[in-house]
Order: structure tokens, then sequence, then C-alpha cells
């Protein structure tokens, strides 16, 4: 059966666990090539092997988004095993809280550079490779509308106590959503945002009270949530629970089909219907 993204090139970032597994395994069930990112490279290649036992076409690009020369080795790979360049969801990232008057420098930078600069500069690195492939479709008569997906979050849009540094850097990706969508549409590509809210994933559903860690980056960064609290958080859902990954993956689909080609510069946020925090 044909699928919505058939013969598409995806590229996705954080694709290792969580939300970016689920949207890699879903832009590939609908067809598309994939090129995926994880800072770890075990449970990213798993992805891999995983959909290419479905037969779906996947590389692996393991490393750090924040690495000064991953945007062209990201970028290069697409071009070297599939040609293109078709949708860029930007997904990799953690959180390192603090209150503001206990965040140090290297807290800030570490996560702005993470989900802001990463981001940029990945598709600072797409640019060309875009316009050319854009330019090609034009002469060749066809119209084909690429798609950019950036993941920001709720504490991007309404700001949360703790996390002035992610809600900075997340905020921030929504104001580089708009001016992209406004730089790139000539080239027919559209550039969109989803904000979530509490999705059930490493990052919100580890037990913090155990003292739980990842390594992340030469780091090791606390991870989870305190159970009374994720169970406090999800009776203030209208859905009165937090979201799968799978459904956050449902997300980040919508701005990648067709049905969406005349969708730019938008935020979509996916919260169960809460509307703030
Ligand atoms: N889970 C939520 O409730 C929630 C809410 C709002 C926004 N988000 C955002 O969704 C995205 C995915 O988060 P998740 O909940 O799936 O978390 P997750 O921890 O389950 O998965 C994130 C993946 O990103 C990878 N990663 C982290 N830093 C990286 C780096 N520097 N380079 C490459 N890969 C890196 C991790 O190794 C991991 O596999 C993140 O941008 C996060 O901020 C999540």
């Amino acid at each position: 059966m044909a699928g919505k993204l058939d013969g598409k090139v995806a590229l996705v970032t954080g694709a290792g666990r969580g939300i970016g597994r689920e949207i890699a395994l879903k832009l590939g069930g609908e067809g598309a090539r994939l090129v995926l990112n994880d800072l770890d490279a075990g449970p990213n290649e798993e992805v891999v092997e995983e959909l290419r036992a479905r037969g779906i076409e996947a590389v692996s690009c393991p490393g750090s988004v924040t690495a000064p020369d991953f945007a062209e080795r990201f970028v290069g790979k697409a071009v070297s095993a599939f040609k293109g360049i078709d949708i860029v969801v930007n997904n990799a990232g953690y959180t390192w809280d603090s209150v503001v008057q206990k965040m140090t420098d290297e807290q800030w930078y570490a996560i702005v550079d993470c989900h802001l600069t990463a981001p940029f500069r990945i598709l600072r690195a797409a640019q060309p490779v875009i316009r050319q492939l854009a330019k090609a479709d034009v002469e060749a008569g066809q119209r084909n509308v690429r798609k950019i997906v950036n993941i920001s979050s709720m504490a991007g849009v309404f700001g949360n106590a703790g996390q002035v540094n992610y809600a900075a850097a997340k905020a921030g990706v929504m104001g580089m959503t708009l001016t992209l969508a406004k730089e790139w549409g000539r080239m027919n590509v559209t550039v969109n945002c989803v904000a979530f809210g509490l999705i059930r994933t490493r990052l919100t559903s580890t037990d913090a009270s155990e003292g739980a860690s990842a390594k992340i980056e030469g780091r090791d960064i606390k991870i989870g949530v305190n159970p009374d609290l994720l169970a406090m958080m999800e009776r203030t859902i209208p859905m009165a629970r937090g979201g799968t990954p799978e459904e956050a993956a449902g997300a980040v689909y919508l701005f990648c089909i067709p049905e969406s080609d005349y969708v730019s510069g938008q935020t979509l946020i996916c919260s169960g219907g809460l509307a703030g925090i």
C-alpha cells in the first residue's frame, strides 16, 4: 500500500528513544527513508535495525547535535545516502534544571546549545542543499513541498519555574521557526513547531526520587520526575494523563504530510488539552 511519504528523505535527531524514535517509526512506516541521529550510538543503531527489519531504508549518524561539525555531517549523510532532504525534525534534547539563582553558565549554554544552536546549525547547513533541490524541482515542473518540524515545549510557550535555560531555548526555537517560515517559503518549505506538554518518556517518567541520571555529553544529568509530582501534573491535564510517544509523533506527522502543505510558521501544542502551565 502506498504511504503518504513514499520516497521522502527524513532527518530526525534524538531518534534513539522516546518521541524521536516514534517519529522515525511513523515516518518510515509511511514510506520515508531515514537519516537518524542520537547521542547514544547503541539505541540509535537499534532503531535503524528495527526500521530495516521492516523493509524501511535507514542510516545512522550518531553523535551530539552540539558538536561543531555535526550539522555538516548530518546533512552530508542525507546527501550521500539518499541524495536529498525532504523533512527535518529537530527533536534531540534533555533538561538540566535549576532556579535562576543556582543556574550556572555551563547549564545555560549546554541547554541553549542543544535545543537552539544545534537546530539553527542543522537548518543553516541544509539550506544550500534544499535551495538546489527546490530549483531542480522548478526546472522539472514538479511541486514538492519540503517540511521542517522543530520540537518545542509548553515551557517555551508559557515558561516553567526551574527551567529558565530550557524555556528560553524552546521559545527561541519558535522564533527561529517564524523567521525561517518567512525566509524559506519561496523554496516551497514549510517550517513549523510542535510544543509538547507532558509526554511519558525517559525525560518525564523515570522515578526521580531514585536518583536516576543519564550520561549526556560527559555529564551525569538527573532525569525523571517525582511520582507524586507527576500524578499531580497529570490531574491538571484535561485528558487526565500524559501523552504517549506515539501520540507525540502523530502531532509531528501532521506537519510532514501533503495535507499540511500550506501551513507554515505555526506552533501546534500537543498537550492533551492543557492550555497553560
Ligand atoms: N517528554 C516530554 O514531556 C517533553 C515535553 C516537551 C518537550 N519535549 C521535547 O521532546 C524532545 C524529545 O524528548 P523525549 O521526551 O523523547 O526525551 P528522551 O530522553 O526519551 O529522548 C531524547 C533523545 O535525545 C537524545 N539526545 C539528548 N541530547 C542529545 C544531543 N546533544 N545530541 C543528540 N541526541 C541527544 C537522547 O540520547 C535521547 O535518546 C526533546 O526536545 C524534549 O525537550 C519533551
